[in-house]
């Protein structure tokens, strides 16, 4: 059954529209294209042209490297260029990198217009696109600058998706892991009966896992939009994931779910997750084919982390968890971090 219907979800300062299975028709209904223009990538570009025929369109290089202020500049100037004013809609077709580009472009673009997302990976569909946080990128420093602007709707484009990479996928798959850890024991439960292909294969099954985790989503911004306090959880994984990514050119998920495998070590040794909630959120990882191990520059690593925006003079706050589905954060000094890397023969 196709939902070309939209289901209105809280979060925070907004209500959002979220098509869990958008189609062309649908997208050029809610998105005119006399009124919008579509930020993409140049793999979207390419391989889904006939999806963004008629539209303005504004095509960055596809990768991270993108999220920089210097394409930023660019992507406003041609915003101008195209004649873009107040009542103009940009619309991020693409994965997370396009939705927080065009999600900042929006909120600073003539001090803000509207802004909606067609998620085309799965991280995007499960996370990236939703929440309203966007961020730009400092050299490897993450997502440094950044606004909290809700999109007017998210619409997933399901049809996109036979075209993703098989490491795309599992990139999407480690933000999925994170909900199940952070929030739903049970999803886990669930994933562990299933892999990969068995969602490449069947787009039900996708859309309603996707389904579940936008609405994850939306209970953790809508009670805490600018995180101050549980919607920190949503980072689990994502301290020395963020401080990594760059560094070592992973992929976002690749190293959240090291960041993930990491926080869940110190979890063990600080607040007594069990060893078998460790070893099952590793194994999870390797059956959705994501990283467990990476030689790291510790000194390098533990330097990147002390720019990030959860830290605290001496400390940094970790989520942690006190077992499956009970998260908590938690400050860890440098002292304690370092121990915990150099004594692990993952990371060394
Ligand atoms: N704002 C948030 O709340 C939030 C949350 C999580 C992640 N993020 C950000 O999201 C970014 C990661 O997003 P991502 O993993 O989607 O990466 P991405 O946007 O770079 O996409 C990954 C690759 O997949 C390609 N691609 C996208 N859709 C495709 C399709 N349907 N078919 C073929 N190729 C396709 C892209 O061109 C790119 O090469 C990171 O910058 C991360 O910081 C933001």
């Amino acid at each position: 059954m196709i939902l070309s219907s939209p289901i209105s979800l809280p979060f925070g300062s907004a209500n959002v529209s979220f098509f869990p299975e958008g189609t062309t028709a649908a997208l050029r209904r809610e998105a005119p294209p006399s009124q919008t223009i579509v930020i993409t990538d140049e793999n979207i570009a390419r391989l889904h042209a006939s999806l963004l025929a008629d539209f303005r369109k504004i095509v960055v290089p596809a990768g991270e490297d993108s999220k920089s202020p210097e394409i930023l500049c660019r992507v406003a100037a041609e915003c101008l260029r195209l004649g873009a004013d107040r009542q103009t809609l940009l619309l991020g077709v693409g994965g997370g990198m396009i939705s927080d580009l065009t999600g900042f472009v929006a909120a600073v673009f003539m001090r803000g217009i509207s802004c909606a997302f067609a998620p085309t990976t799965i991280l995007a569909m499960v996370d990236a696109a939703w929440g309203g946080k966007n961020g730009i990128n400092l050299g490897e420093t993450k997502n440094i600058l950044g606004t909290i602007r809700q999109p007017l709707f998210g619409m997933h484009l399901p049809d996109t998706l036979p075209t993703l990479p098989e490491t795309e996928w599992a990139n999407g798959f480690a933000e999925i892991l994170k909900y199940g850890c952070i929030s739903e024991p049970e999803m886990l439960d669930f994933l562990e009966e299933k892999d990969l292909s068995f969602f490449q294969k069947n787009a039900t099954e996708t859309a309603a896992l996707v389904a579940r985790c936008v609405h994850i989503k939306s209970r953790f911004v809508q009670a805490d939009e600018h995180e101050t306090g549980i919607r920190r959880y949503l980072n689990f994984g994502h301290t020395l994931g963020h401080a990594i990514e760059r560094q070592c050119h992973l992929s976002h998920g690749a190293a959240v779910g090291l960041g993930m495998l990491f926080a869940a070590r110190l979890s063990a040794q600080l607040c007594g997750l069990s060893p078998e909630a460790e070893n099952r959120i590793e194994r999870l990882l390797e059956r959705y084919q994501l990283p467990t191990h990476q030689k790291l520059d510790i000194d390098k690593t533990l330097s990147q982390m002390q720019k990030d925006k959860k830290r605290t003079g001496r400390e940094v706050l970790f989520v942690l968890l006190e077992a499956i589905g009970k998260p908590r954060a938690q400050p860890v000094s440098w002292d304690a971090l370092r121990d915990f890397l150099q004594n692990d023969p993952r990371w060394t």
